[in-house]
């Protein structure tokens, strides 16, 4: 084999790696032997002969410890992710990423990932996004022993949607993540099949005895993406060190009559009044998006109950598929809806895939609303998916800051990242509101200096956030970088609108009507996050275009009374 490097693995260290069999340049390299080995002294502990030409995982656990010399042909053998760690450690020290490369082995430790991080001048620097890969929707949030848990759609073997695992991270602070193995794996290979689905959305949940669990869908085999699938949904009880599945087994496997193929991303609680499980579902019913309550006495057993939820035939005439990831909790009295409306088009700005909620009551079942319509969610619309938990008496959520309508550059060695974490709330006219988790002052560097009144000079790469205050109808706020214009945020006409140097002017991203009292922006590498008039309103929007700032400008119009303003440049949460 043509390549060798030296390790040393502690007893228990535990290898995980995905590999395939690179396309063969010639017949002598079709016909090879062993193409991956670890030796322990003259001993081989572990060997792959040529393995097939789609991805599969491997794993290796160095029950004996000490030293190991790995061998591998690179010829032959491609692993795309690959890491090692101590399973008692690894919750502090996270995983170590291994690059095998040019024939060398570069690992990658907790300390090496702020310069990982940090070179990619597209990667957010206040935001969880995976270290390499393709991530999505959050799942699984909890706050277990004092830490939150993050669970998120995984693709481990390129930058691309594929078939789906559940990535894992620790926080102690919603905003500093360690990366963790990953804890869930599709069911099937569907790699061999060329197909697509494995395991899909869920959420966590904590029953009436404390203990946690998971409930997700496993998408079965589809070779299309949009048909040919079957969902079906999982229970997990995980190890008491969340690591892995102690066991994972199938507790609901059919729709009710009308529903098709999309039956997805549970969500489920325990109704402590009526001493039962509950659970909603995103789904059709008869071509309607909609969303579906079951119920249950044991968490196991599930029975259709009613459709909670049915879309008015406006969103089928224009173009949803389905409800995905729903989140339904209750928040100050009430209780709250959220849904995410696939392949929709808003017809009067021709934006895609839209999140809404509604505010209501929910007695016997009935989700009954209390506001006449659906509040649209996010009106920049890079934030879907969207999952919210409770911990230390507030509901947070995280979304996915991504819409399909712009894609991240190839060559990028991940694609996906999440919002920051969002408090939510419920305002006096029942709407919900956002508000980023406060634990992000603490990760302030430096006031951002002004070259004149209005005109902030930013650090290319850092984070910044700028809050303002006042009576702000007709403000704009430019960002630009050294290749021009990164993004508009205007208040015109009464609605806030947002541009990013994408916009060809085919889509436009505005808010409902609003008088904005107050407003405050984050721009970190290309995310551009917007709350207004105490989190009412809310915009997300991801540019790949430019997104190192060099400077913020406001300009105000004549009706604008700026109050107070202040600018701030951050730390990256990846150096701690
Ligand atoms: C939303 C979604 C979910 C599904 C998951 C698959 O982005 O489509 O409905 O469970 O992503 O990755």
């Amino acid at each position: 084999m043509s390549n060798i490097v030296e390790l040393d693995a502690a007893r228990g260290t535990r290898f995980e790696f995905w590999a395939r069999r690179k396309a063969a340049k010639s017949r002598a390299e079709d016909s090879a032997g062993e193409v991956f080995a670890l030796r322990a002294g003259k001993r081989i502990v572990y060997r792959i002969a040529p393995p097939p030409p789609y991805c599969q995982f491997y794993a290796y656990t160095h029950h004996a410890g000490g030293p190991l010399t790995l061998e591998w042909d690179e010829n032959i053998i491609e692993l795309s992710l690959f890491y090692r760690f101590d399973p008692i450690r690894v919750a502090e020290e996270g995983v170590t990423f291994l690059d095998l490369q040019g024939g060398r082995l570069v690992a990658r430790p907790k300390v090496a990932w702020p310069t990982w991080c940090e070179s990619d001048p597209d990667r957010p620097q206040l935001r969880f996004s995976p270290f390499q890969a393709w991530m999505n929707d959050p799942n699984g949030l909890c706050f277990v022993d004092g830490r939150y848990h993050l669970f998120y759609q995984f693709h481990p073997v390129e930058a691309e949607w594929g078939p789906m695992h559940w990535g894992h991270a620790v926080s102690d602070d919603l905003y500093r993540w360690t990366h963790l193995p990953v804890f869930l794996h599709p069911e099937q290979n569907l790699w061999s099949l060329g197909a697509t689905g494995g395991a899909f959305s869920g959420s966590a949940f904590v029953g009436p005895d404390g203990g946690l669990s998971f409930y997700y869908t496993e998408r079965l085999p589809a070779y299309d993406l949009f048909k040919e699938y079957k969902e079906v949904q999982k229970l997990v009880v995980p190890s008491a060190d969340l690591l892995r599945p102690e066991t994972n087994r199938v507790v609901l496997d059919n729709g009710p009559p009308g529903s098709a193929h999309d039956f997805r991303d549970p969500k489920v609680w325990y109704d402590a009044a009526g001493g039962e499980y509950r659970m909603v579902l995103g789904a059709a019913i008869d071509g309607d998006p909609a969303v579906l309550l079951y119920g249950s006495e044991d968490g196991a057993d599930w029975k259709f109950l009613s459709v909670l939820y049915r879309a008015p035939e406006h969103f089928r005439q224009h173009g949803a598929r389905c409800v995905e990831c729903p989140d339904f909790f209750e928040l100050d009295g009430r209780f709250v809806l959220v849904m995410g409306f696939v392949g929709y088009t808003e017809p009067t700005t021709g934006r895609h895939n839209l999140l809404y909620a509604q505010v209501g009551t929910f007695d016997d079942d009935r989700f009954m609303p209390l506001t006449p319509a659906l509040q649209e969610l996010d009106f920049g619309t890079d934030f879907y998916a969207m999952q919210s938990f409770r911990a230390k008496e507030r509901q947070i959520a995280f979304a996915w800051l991504f819409n399909w309508e712009f894609r991240k550059p190839a060559g990028s060695p991940y694609s996906g990242e999440l919002s920051l974490p969002r408090v939510l709330g419920v305002d006096a006219q029942l709407r919900l509101t956002m508000l980023p988790e406060v634990g992000y002052r603490a990760l302030r560097s430096h006031a951002l200096t002004q070259a004149a009144a209005g005109h902030f000079i930013c650090e290319p790469g850092e984070p910044i956030e700028l809050s303002l205050t006042g009576a702000l109808d007709g403000i704009r706020i430019v960002g630009r970088g050294g290749d021009g214009e990164s993004f508009t945020i205007a208040h015109v006409s009464g609605r806030l609108q947002v541009n990013v140097a994408e916009d060809a002017g085919e889509i436009e991203y505005r808010s409902t009507p609003l008088s904005l009292e107050n407003l405050t922006v984050f721009f970190d590498r290309g995310v551009l996050e917007i709350f207004a008039n105490d989190g009412v309103v809310c915009g997300t929007r991801r540019t790949y275009k430019v997104t190192a700032l060099t400077a913020l400008e406001l300009i105000a119009s004549g009706a604008t009374r700026i109050d107070a303003c202040e600018g701030w440049s951050y730390n990256s949460v990846w150096r701690w």
